[in-house]
């Protein structure tokens, strides 16, 4: 087992004996993918949260929150395009009866090329030591220049595949790789095909399409749908935001890595409307201000990195990820998306209701665009249980090396600030003394 794998499984182990996180349904053998929060638990999801909104909606005077319904009219998702863009490309091994994401096959091909390059880099490093310009190396040395090569081949021809939505291309692309099942190597697959990610369930007096439901995928869109109720109640003038923190719920093709991918998790959005032709001036600020407040919880700068987009969603014109760098790499941690006027024009055209502003100033209606900030709660989670569990060694009683597992949160986000702890168990005296103190 590889380091990475040793350190990530004490993880999750030290999650369930501490009380931070459990399997769902555990006594049935769980649910794949959905996880439940144990007493230590709630309380650090609690305060990341609240560390979220505080920053996020109580120190801005121009943005608000809102808790919107988990169902929404289905129409809502049709003018989304949820309903028909939001898919992920399904591949089966007939061998091992396995289902992926082809997509993330490739990204795994792409992640191995991405080693061997570190690996150079890391042995020439030792090399040449302080003389060591690493810059010139990957311009120069034949094998890293090869692998890069390669590298952004693949990438691009993924980019393509997936933004022409062209299935038989991500299939070919598979194929030419030779890339084999993760769990046997297998190369005989099926087709690659779209899989809609929404759960669905069904009103209970509609019988048919009529009263299909779905569980919302991300909570963006309670925030767009509500747009003009809080801008009247509120009176806020563009620029402005809306914020929210809530459930969504994704069908996950493979959903791995913990609480990293799940079935049912939590979302902290904030959908920021500005006139048009600002948005991507907004987007710099947004992404500029995250990363800041990442920073600012104690995450190490060389933990955190901008990842643009190759592949922008259907309803975005600029869009980068925040990626962090979990035990099994660099992985997305939030999202900021340029997401245009699309939403609101969408609903506009479909629900046949206004969503417009009137600006004062250019004395005008007009659509705004919006900047749109979102990260996962349960994936902050991790971030935070990943970066802060560490093996410290200090000197025991008898002044003998040991080692211990510590988490060192953030203050912020501790589940447990400060503990008052008589030092005798049975003085009356002491117990009652140390309990009052800690509740006054
Ligand atoms: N409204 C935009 C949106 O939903 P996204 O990139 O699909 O964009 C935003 O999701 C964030 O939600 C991600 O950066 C991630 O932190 C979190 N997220 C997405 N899918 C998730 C899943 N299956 N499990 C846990 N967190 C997830």
């Amino acid at each position: 087992m590889s380091q990475q794998a040793d350190l990530f499984k004490k993880l999750t182990a030290h999650c369930k004996e501490y009380g931070f996180i459990y399997q769902s349904s555990e006594i049935y053998d769980g649910l794949s993918a959905v996880y439940d929060y144990g007493p230590n638990g709630v309380e650090l999801k609690n305060n990341i949260k609240e560390y979220w909104w505080r920053s996020m909606v109580q120190m801005h005077e121009n943005i608000t929150g809102i808790d919107a319904a988990i169902f929404m009219h289905p129409k809502t998702w049709k003018a989304s395009g949820h309903v028909d863009a939001f898919n992920d490309p399904l591949i089966d091994n007939k061998d091992s009866k396995k289902r992926y994401r082809a997509d993330q096959l490739v990204e795994g091909y792409l992640d191995k090329i991405e080693d061997k390059i570190n690996k150079e880099v890391e042995k020439a490093q030792k090399r040449f030591g302080d003389s060591f310009d690493e810059a010139m190396f990957r311009q120069t040395n034949e094998r890293v220049v090869k692998y890069t090569t390669e590298y952004e081949e693949v990438s691009k021809r993924l980019a393509t595949a997936m933004s022409a939505n062209d299935m038989a291309g991500l299939k070919n692309l598979i194929d030419e790789l030779e890339i084999g099942d993760p769990e046997g190597g297998s190369r005989n697959w099926t087709e690659v095909r779209q899989f809609n990610l929404m759960f669905n369930t069904q009103l209970g007096n509609i019988a048919g399409e009529e009263g299909k439901l779905y569980l919302r995928p991300e909570t963006a869109q309670g925030i767009f749908v509500n747009f003009l109720n809080v801008q009247k109640t509120t009176r806020q003038k563009v620029p402005f935001g809306i914020a929210q923190i809530g459930k969504a719920f994704r069908n996950e093709i493979v959903a791995r890595q913990f609480i990293f991918r799940m079935r049912e998790f939590e979302q902290m959005e904030m959908q920021f409307f500005v006139k048009p032709g600002t948005e991507i001036e907004w987007y710099n600020r947004w992404k500029e201000t995250r990363m800041k407040w990442h920073l600012a919880i104690g995450t190490p700068a060389e933990k955190l990195r901008f990842k643009d987009h190759d592949n922008l969603a259907h309803y975005a014109n600029a869009a980068v990820d925040i990626q962090f760098e979990f035990p099994f790499g660099f992985k997305e941690l939030e999202g900021i998306h340029s997401r245009t006027d699309f939403d609101l024009s969408s609903h506009q055209e479909l629900s046949g209701k206004k969503l417009q502003y009137f600006d004062p100033e250019l004395n005008e209606n007009y659509v705004p665009y919006v900047v749109e900030t979102s990260i996962g709660c349960d994936r902050m989670f991790l971030a935070m249980i990943s970066n802060n569990l560490i093996e410290e060694t200090v000197p025991d009683a008898q002044g003998e090396d040991s080692s211990r597992t510590v988490l060192k949160l953030h203050p912020a986000l501790a589940p447990v600030k400060c503990a008052v702890l008589p030092l005798l168990k049975n003085k009356e005296e002491l117990t009652s003394k140390a309990g009052k103190l800690s509740i006054s």
